[in-house]
């Protein structure tokens, strides 16, 4: 179809909302004129020509520039993802179920280094294994992701794994001493461990009750040419009791830490420093802090060193990282 330039985008809007641009062509520019490539004869005041369009070579800016689907949906197509080592993993509306396959084989093309596209269909249990439908690409959703130049081995089918708290791992390793004695009490596949082991820790405790978990963070040690992590398999509430005083312990377990906070808090020496995480309402946190201080265990004190909201969770939550100093009081 050939448009005047200046109402090119307008006319790309009419096709579009009539489901009659075609998609994957490149858009050329003519004399003054614009050539929009359409699936078939359509009418919305502007010439057609027989033109043979090139294919888009460069990778598109978004999945949704090569998919085709009924106007009306494309507001329900996804706007966000996670993307563990080559395994993208996103939610699709149910409205959308019968377009999955072609929604997946957009994203393969158009996101640079992914080999597997799988739909998350939730977290469940304790162990807060996610399950996870590939529907195109490799069928194992096995991977190993990079942060900060830490190679992490796992299948996010099997273990928890969230990309989105790469920055706040890294913060709390940088606060990490020589020599160190920490503890990693809900470790997952160890990227906290790992990253305060990198940073010259004497020794992490890393303790997870999923044996997969246990096991791709041995395996991770071993790819990361570490030998100050001790993987632990079982449950912090019998682990911790028996390791030795920490400087520094991580309480990643955001959907229900404070059951585990006594525990976690009479692990340290004193002066040691407790990495606490919690998912909370936004007006919530003096109260939780009030809370976190009456659990403490008798002659202890804490000290609030700083709080952030680490990334949101819901409009009315967020995912809050505390650091705590506690002391005889
Ligand atoms: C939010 S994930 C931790 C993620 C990890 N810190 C990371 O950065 O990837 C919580 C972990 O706690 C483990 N878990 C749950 N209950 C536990 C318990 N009682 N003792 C030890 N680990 C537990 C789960 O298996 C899961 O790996």
């Amino acid at each position: 179809m050939v448009v005047p330039r200046e109402e090119g985008e307008r006319a790309r809007r009419s096709l579009a909302s009539l489901g009659m641009l075609r998609r994957g062509l490149r858009i050329e520019d003519g004399d003054g004129t614009l050539l929009l490539p359409v699936k078939d004869e359509v009418s919305i005041g502007y010439p057609l020509k027989i033109h043979e369009f090139k294919e888009m070579s460069q990778r598109p800016r978004s999945y949704r520039e090569l998919l085709e689907v009924p106007e009306e949906l494309r507001p329900l197509l996804p706007r966000a993802h996670d993307i563990v080592g080559d395994v993208l993993i996103l939610k699709i509306h149910e409205e959308l179920a019968s377009f999955e396959e072609a929604i997946g084989s957009a994203l393969l093309k158009a996101t640079k280094s992914v080999a597997t596209v799988a739909v998350d269909e939730g977290v469940s249990g304790h162990r807060r294994r996610r399950t996870l439908r590939v529907i195109i690409g490799r069928r194992s959703t096995r991977t190993v992701h990079r942060e900060y130049g830490l190679k992490l081995a796992m299948d996010p089918s099997q273990v928890y794994f969230s990309p989105r708290m790469a920055g706040e791992r890294r913060r709390v390793a940088q606060g990490v001493r020589t020599g160190e004695v920490i503890i990693d009490a809900f470790c997952g596949v160890g990227p906290f461990a790992l990253h305060m082991a990198r940073q010259g820790a004497g020794v992490v405790y890393a303790v997870d009750v999923n044996p997969s978990a246990i096991e791709f963070l041995r395996e991770n040690v071993r790819r990361n040419h570490l030998e100050n992590v001790a993987p632990i398999q079982g449950d912090v509430r019998k682990v911790l009791p028996y390791l030795e005083p920490a400087d520094r312990v991580v309480l990643d377990f955001p959907k229900s830490p404070l059951p585990h906070f006594t525990l976690a808090a009479s692990t340290l020496k004193e002066g040691g420093i407790l990495h606490y995480y919690e998912i909370l309402e936004r007006d919530s946190l003096e109260e939780r802090l009030e809370d976190l201080s009456s659990a403490l265990p008798r002659g202890l004190a804490m000290e609030l060193l700083g709080s952030r909201e680490v990334r949101g969770y819901s409009p009315s939550q967020g995912h809050y990282a505390l650091d705590l100093k506690i002391s005889t009081g």
